[in-house]
């Protein structure tokens, strides 16, 4: 491991213990600590306007008002759906690992703690939709297929790590900023709060892991594989964020939207701006070949 490395990285157990203290201490239960039944307050945003997909088009320009705030929660119940299917499969490849290690240790515990963490966020997520009438904002079923290969592929190197963060940092860029915005609905706060406080330790533990899994991978095809499999989990993560399905919500052309969407300078502005923590850390601990890179730039994560 470079001296640079070693830098990012604490004792493996060291850095367990103190996750698992801070669980303990600050850990939401979205049951309870949600008011699920509270009123939609009239005329607020579910998610920033700037940070929607086709703000700034022309699209954008014709809708009113009260159709801007609606597709707002079209699009942010698709977000949570893609971070709830995410969720699940982290859960999948956080059991196999914890399968594989000494259960005394406190690192596998914490790995066992994250997946209860995981558990609460998708079933709060699960509610979110529900409480908005239940539509199912589900990934493409080519993505779908292909999460369950993630699954399986990514876990035997640093994929599996790369790709957890990219997922999880590009959603707490969004919620990070959503939890302070006054013009937003008080559900889409508390949720974004209770998700901000949690994942902060799921991306201290995948970052340190990234670094160590690096560390172990040396052979040089293997990392090749890892960097280009992230890139592409990355891309696809980006692309499924916001379902094409969302516009139809407020009688808008799915195909038509998806593609001004796409072509949104504004939008890609956002989509940078999501990427703009986890890039470059990607390319600090050597994740990003010029392949990962064309990657990244393509779907405007540079
Ligand atoms: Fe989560
Ligand atoms: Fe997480």
């Amino acid at each position: 491991m470079t001296a640079v490395l070693a830098d990012r990285v604490n004792d493996r157990e060291k850095t367990a213990k103190r996750l698992l203290g801070s669980s303990a201490k600050n850990s939401y239960n979205p049951d309870l600590d949600i008011d699920w039944d509270s009123p939609e307050v009239p005329g607020r945003y579910h998610v920033q306007p700037e940070r929607m997909t086709l703000y700034g088009t022309p699209i954008w320009d014709a809708l009113t008002e009260a159709q801007r705030v609606e597709l707002s929660k079209h699009e942010v119940i698709s977000g949570a759906r893609v971070g709830l299917w995410f969720e699940v499969l982290l859960m999948g490849m956080l059991a196999a690992h914890a399968y594989n290690q000494d259960p005394a240790s406190l690192h596998t515990q914490y790995a066992l703690t994250e997946i209860g963490d995981e558990t609460r966020h998708s079933v709060m997520f699960a509610r979110w939709a529900d409480r908005y009438g239940g539509i199912d904002y589900k990934v493409h079923p080519v993505v779908h297929h292909l999460g369950k290969v993630f699954r399986l592929v990514a876990p035997t190197g640093p994929s599996m790590w790369a790709g957890t963060l990219v997922a999880e940092e590009l959603l707490d860029r969004l919620q990070r900023e959503g939890m302070n915005d006054e013009r937003l609905q008080p559900l889409t706060r508390m949720v974004s709060k209770i998700h901000v406080v949690e994942e902060a330790r799921h991306v201290r533990f995948a970052r340190e892991e990234l670094v160590r899994s690096m560390a172990s991978t040396h052979w040089g095809p293997s990392r090749y594989f890892h960097r280009v499999f992230a890139a592409l989990a990355a891309a696809f993560i980006v692309r499924s964020l916001v379902s094409p399905k969302v516009y139809a919500s407020v009688g808008r052309d799915e195909k038509a939207s998806r593609k001004a969407a796409l072509a949104n300078p504004s939008y890609q502005d956002t989509t940078r701006w999501m990427g703009e923590k986890i890039v470059p850390f990607l390319e600090e601990v050597g994740m990003v070949n010029r392949t990962a890179r064309a990657i990244y730039k393509f779907v405007h994560l540079v």
